[in-house]
């Protein structure tokens, strides 16, 4: 009856649903149901044919039912592992240099810029912004070294309705900017206090992650501070490794007494199941054991990879090791804020490993599909609350309609569920993505108010 449901059906929508369980990558379900209590988790999802007897059981009413248009599909929301908002502003400019003389040259300087939280408070309301539209409903941000900036995106972050891990990022090395670096103390210490005042707003659904920028902005004794952070308060943990050669080759010289790249965080206690690394493009088959060991994950950032000629990750070979793995953007080295461009150049940079080497196997469209949902909820170790529509999950999802007029791509007769799927992933972007729901909550179109 419908006492059953302790919070009550808020939401009930009819019409075809795609998702990743844990044995399909792309599960199609032609005409289901699925209900929405008023704590925004998923409460039944079932052949709409059932939806008499749901209605009886779950006590509501079948005039309520919201029925999908034709062109019409939901699917779960998706998951950006990394990407840094304080360098929104110069997106899709500055990708002529490799790592290393990039952040000195454009990023360093901008991100100096976030101690005047005006201006931070007008980028980080347009990137939240942004990526929403985009259909990320949850973000693994990187915001710069200033702690009340930061607690600014979370407060946005949470106002805007987005899910977001959140980092105030720590480097007490910078010897090319030095106006842009801290102290080691003070790193702590401001570390301490970000994470004290973001979970005293006690926001659901925004949380703090311990963020030294990479090993080659952070002395050992910070990223050992780091590690005792994370260790004692169980947080999250993200960073760069092995993104670029040449960084590979300085971390080697700035740490002689570790084995690897990987041995540097292992070694500083930030190797943990929590934690999540971006790019890993050259680590060797002992790191990727080290990863899988330690529970930690990658950030597969392809598009960044590509602009700041960076490397490519060998995907097939990180699944051969069992990591857990995700999409992100990592903008601004990737130019785009849109995971779907992520999901096209994962599927592109597969392909060019397969050109040098036939026996590996490019990505499919189902395969980069879950990694943009389920497995960047599994990378950020989300996965018991989002990622698919289980039962008992958060209903963060995307209505996507293909046929928008103006949209930017046809369908036909003869399509069937799985080809529109495939169509938007390779040719969709916003115009397609008409709402977007987080915790059951429609945060786009943005309704004002809130
Ligand atoms: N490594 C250290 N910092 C950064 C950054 O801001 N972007 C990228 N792509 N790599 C980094
Ligand atoms: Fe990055």
């Amino acid at each position: 009856g419908r006492h059953d449901t302790a919070a009550g059906i808020a939401r009930v929508y009819r019409g075809s649903f795609v998702h990743s369980t844990r044995d399909a990558a792309l599960e199609i379900l032609n005409d289901f149901v699925l209900g929405v209590d008023k704590s925004g988790k998923i409460t039944f999802i079932e052949e709409g044919k059932n939806v008499d007897r749901l209605a009886q059981e779950q006590g509501f009413n079948t005039a309520d039912v919201e029925n999908l248009g034709p062109g019409e599909f939901f699917m779960p929301g998706m998951v950006d592992t990394h990407i840094h908002a304080s360098q929104y502003t110069y997106m899709g400019t500055a990708l002529d240099l490799p790592l290393l003389q990039w952040l000195n040259t454009y990023t360093f300087p901008v991100e100096s810029r976030y101690r005047d939280l005006k201006f931070a408070r007008d980028v980080y309301t347009k990137v939240v912004k942004r990526t929403l539209r985009n259909g990320t409903t949850t973000a693994c941000y990187f915001a710069t070294i200033h702690t009340d900036a930061s607690l600014l995106l979370g407060q946005i972050a949470d106002d805007l309705g987005q899910r977001a891990l959140v980092g105030k990022v720590c480097m007490d090395i910078n010897p090319m900017v030095p106006q842009y670096k801290e102290l080691l103390d003070e790193s702590k210490d401001e570390t301490l206090r970000f994470i004290r005042e973001l979970l005293q707003k006690k926001y659901p659904r925004v949380k703090p992650v311990v963020t030294p920028r990479f090993a080659v902005s952070c002395s050992s004794s910070l990223l050992d501070a780091l590690g005792e952070i994370a260790r004692s308060s169980g947080l999250h943990i993200q960073s760069h490794i092995s993104e670029n050669k040449e960084e590979v080759e300085l971390v080697k010289q700035l740490f002689p007494d570790c084995l690897s790249y990987t041995d540097v965080y292992l070694k500083h206690g930030l190797l943990t199941d929590k934690t999540v690394m971006a790019h890993g493009c050259h680590l060797t088959d002992e790191e990727l054991k080290i990863f899988h060991k330690n529970g930690a994950s990658i950030s597969h950032c392809p598009s960044s990879n590509i602009s700041l000629m960076s490397g490519i990750l060998n995907v097939r070979n990180v699944q051969k090791h069992k990591v857990k793995l995700g999409l992100g953007t990592d903008v601004a080295g990737g130019y785009s804020a849109s995971i779907l461009d992520a999901v096209r150049r994962a599927i592109d940079t597969s392909k060019v490993l397969t050109i040098e080497h036939p026996q590996l196997r490019p990505l499919t469209f189902e395969e980069v599909f879950w990694l943009a949902t389920l497995g960047g909820s599994e990378a950020l170790s989300l996965d018991d609350r989002i990622g698919n529509f289980e039962v008992g999950k958060d209903f963060d999802a995307l209505r996507v309609n293909v046929s928008v007029p103006g949209g930017p791509l046809d369908v036909f007769p003869e399509d069937v569920l799985k080809v529109i799927v495939e169509k938007f992933l390779n040719l969709g972007d916003d115009r397609n993505i008409v709402e977007v729901y987080v915790a059951g909550r429609k945060v786009v179109p943005f309704s004002g108010k809130e």
